[in-house]
């Protein structure tokens, strides 16, 4: 029978210990976080520590320790799902990056909290049990996001506040379900992204294609731009402005970065929606992902051996 949940932690504020503010990020251990919330012990769960960061700082190389974890416990057929505690500034960048290497059959949530363990307000035991109780539904399954009572697709998820409790939305598709008394109340229909290959569960992380994010903005020159394609960059996001435009000084960098056998997508820096169409001549569109999601889709193509034009994965 299906029923363990397995926490990986891997820090954040969740994590954390101090004032509401300039506190220290992953300091308590996942085994601390699931004590304190006394409702959890009727749960079976396990717990590891995969990494203790401020997801600020998170790297390729936890990002492969963590999906190794978590293909292995999904692999355990006692396991119903795999809750990872994260922090909350890169949740959203974990969750695609897990997405698309392992679309996994079986439910792993991420959550997180914005305010320390020891906080007044402190919102990540119940954002915790929201997340176990997610990852024991058995109508949930695939990587999705478990916060302030809102279950999110990982093409959607974004922290729009950086302070605010509830920091989290799904963009203009909305949460993909509610959690309410620990049961789960579906909105829509649940995403099934697939994967676009597991390369990067076993090559090494130092071998992982070089993509880099340049922001458009006015001033802008292409120094950055050289640099990246000195330097031996794979790949480029322009983070572009409203419908994906790009500065003219960036357009002639992007052009020689092309010509150099550089992949090069534009994405944009508006906070909803994506890029839409693909005009003659432009340089091709990273549809509806963030600059910082489309950096992780073009690595893990070009990963994959793919080139050529994106086609976002739909949000549904
Ligand atoms: C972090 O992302 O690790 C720190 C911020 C947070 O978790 O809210």
């Amino acid at each position: 029978m299906q029923s363990t949940v397995v926490i990986l932690g891997t820090g954040g504020t969740i994590a954390a210990a101090g004032g509401d503010v300039g506190y220290a990020a992953g300091q308590l251990s996942v085994a601390q976080l699931l004590a304190a919330v006394p409702a959890l012990s009727a749960w079976p769960l396990e717990a590891e520590q995969v990494a203790q960061l401020d997801s600020k700082d998170m790297s390729h190389e936890v990002w492969q320790r963590l999906a190794q974890r978590v293909v292995h416990h999904l692999a355990r057929p006692e396991v119903a799902g795999v809750v990872v505690t994260h922090g909350t500034d890169t949740l959203e960048e974990t969750a695609y990056f897990l997405q698309r290497v392992l679309a996994p059959a079986k439910p792993v949530v991420l959550t997180a909290a914005m305010r320390p363990a020891t906080s007044l307000q402190a919102d990540g035991p119940q954002n915790l049990l929201d997340a176990v109780a997610v990852a024991a539904h058995p109508g949930a399954r695939g990587v999705v996001a478990v916060l302030q009572g809102r279950v999110h697709g990982p093409v959607d998820v974004r922290k729009r506040e950086p302070f605010a409790l509830d920091a989290f939305d799904s963009g203009e598709a909305g949460p993909v379900a509610l959690v309410q008394d620990q049961g789960l109340r579906v909105l829509r229909p649940w995403p099934a992204t697939p994967s676009v290959g597991t390369q990067a569960l076993e090559r090494a992380v130092a071998d992982w294609p070089r993509v880099g994010v340049v922001a458009s903005h006015a001033g802008v020159d292409g120094v950055a731009v050289r640099a990246m394609v000195a330097a031996g960059y794979q790949g480029l996001v322009l983070e572009g402005t409203g419908n994906g435009t790009v500065h003219a000084a960036l357009v002639d960098a992007a052009a020689e970065a092309r010509a150099a056998g550089r992949v090069v997508w534009r994405s944009t820096r508006c906070a909803g929606g994506g890029v839409v169409g693909q005009p003659a001549g432009e340089l091709p569109s990273a549809g509806v992902l963030t600059p910082a999601r489309a950096r992780i889709e073009l690595m893990l193509r070009l990963m994959a051996g793919e080139q050529g034009e994106p086609i976002a994965p739909s949000a549904g």
